[in-house]
């Protein structure tokens, strides 16, 4: 069975378009041939896709290779929408689902497809949920783009299955291919959430593989809490903006116990780290958790205080693109007078866009590495001067 397949239909929608940023690559590509026979034999619902950015895999391995009733997980928020859209597109909606990264996913799976994770934690709980749910028979293909691709990869897949073997290169892309669950793991438990005590800040935090910094506290984070008993004494309301592990959410909520914290993230890994994080730190009445993109389904002027570690930004546009992304939200969302506190790299100098997205925006402090602003947001007004 190959049916073609327009993969030139598919868009990033709702994700950053432009022309040098594409919905499919070689490695969706790569990973469908390779899988093609192993996914033709699948009986329905046995077909599991992760990682998959923009809806290639999902619906090359239905239009190319006949899967049924497939089960896919992916991160971003974004990413399952645009599956949704790409799929209204060509005509096949309905004919996949969406599954959080939990046994449910996995369970019966023969085959499983998908992008290779950039972390090697988010590719260990992936490999250990498979090893112990999926059929003992299952073929595993995780693609990749050679140079993202490291020794790790493997020994990690390594400590779950038997056999673990490369596919030859193409197009600068490979196929880790993946067979023989451990038989001592299957039906086992997972090690996922990770959980760790941090004393000085006396807080758990808890980490699914695909959450940002692990169970650790990013040293920007940690330098944004050193201000929290400035910010707004009045809210009654906060956000988490990016909550990643829910450490800002929770370590708010601890020190204002009258307050109720929002931690919002576009990562599924991220919500369900944050709040196993609130659990763990007996936070659950105070701190709610909300899968979302940017605060999309938040009212306008509805929050007191934001507080905000945007993601990073590595020098292209792109990244510098979803720290500002959040910034306007906090705009849109935060009340006239309400505050956006945020911290990052010193060499950013991100006042010029708070100020425009959000308000007068001061530096209130600074160290060898970070930037802590705070942003007040504007009643409505032209854009303020900058203030430092
Ligand atoms: C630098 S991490 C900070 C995580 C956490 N707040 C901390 O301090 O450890 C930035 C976070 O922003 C999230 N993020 C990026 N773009 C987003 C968007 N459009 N909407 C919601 N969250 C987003 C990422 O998933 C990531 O968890």
């Amino acid at each position: 069975m190959s049916n073609a397949f327009d993969f030139k239909a598919l868009r990033r929608f709702p994700d950053l378009e432009a022309d040098n940023l594409v919905a499919v690559d070689a490695t969706d590509r790569l990973v469908l041939a390779e899988a093609g026979p192993a996914i033709e034999a699948a009986p329905a619902g046995c077909v599991v896709v992760v990682g998959d950015r923009y809806g290639a895999m999902t619906l090359g391995a239905i239009a190319l290779h006949g899967a049924q009733d497939v089960r896919v997980h992916q991160d971003p928020i974004t990413g399952e929408q645009a599956l949704a859209h790409n799929a209204i597109r060509v005509e096949m909606a309905g004919r996949f689902r969406h599954l959080p990264m939990t046994s449910e996913l996995f369970t019966g799976a023969t085959v499983i497809i998908g992008q290779l994770p950039k972390g090697l934690d988010a590719l260990r709980e992936i490999a250990q949920l498979a090893a112990a749910q999926a059929d003992a028979d299952v073929k595993v293909f995780l693609g990749g783009r050679v140079k993202h691709m490291t020794r790790s990869m493997n020994d990690t897949l390594g400590d779950r299955f038997a056999s673990v073997t490369a596919s030859l290169a193409q197009q600068k892309s490979r196929v880790l291919m993946v067979s023989d669950p451990l038989p001592e793991f299957r039906a086992g438990p997972t090690d996922y959430p990770l959980r760790q005590h941090h004393a000085d800040l006396n807080l758990w935090v808890c980490a699914h593989g695909a959450a940002f910094a692990g169970t650790k506290v990013d040293v920007g984070t940690r330098f944004l809490l050193e201000f929290l008993d400035r910010m707004n004494p009045t809210a009654a309301s906060a956000v988490d903006l990016g909550c990643g592990t829910g450490v800002i959410a929770a370590a708010l909520a601890r020190a204002r116990p009258m307050l109720n914290v929002l931690a919002t993230d576009q990562s599924a890994a991220a919500v369900a780290s944050a709040a196993a994080t609130a659990a763990a730190n007996e936070l659950i009445a105070q701190v709610w958790v909300l899968r979302d993109d940017a605060m999309s389904t938040l009212p306008d002027a509805s929050v007191d205080l934001i507080l905000c570690n945007p993601p990073f930004h590595l020098g292209t546009s792109v990244h510098a693109g979803a720290a500002l992304k959040l910034f306007d939200a906090a705009g849109r969302v935060l009340v006239p007078g309400g505050e956006l506190w945020t911290v990052f790299n010193f060499h950013l100098a991100y006042d010029g866009q708070l100020n425009r997205a959000v308000g007068p925006t001061r530096v209130v402090g600074r160290n060898a590495k970070f930037t802590v602003t705070v942003s007040t947001r504007r009643d409505n007004g032209p854009a303020q001067p900058l203030v430092v």
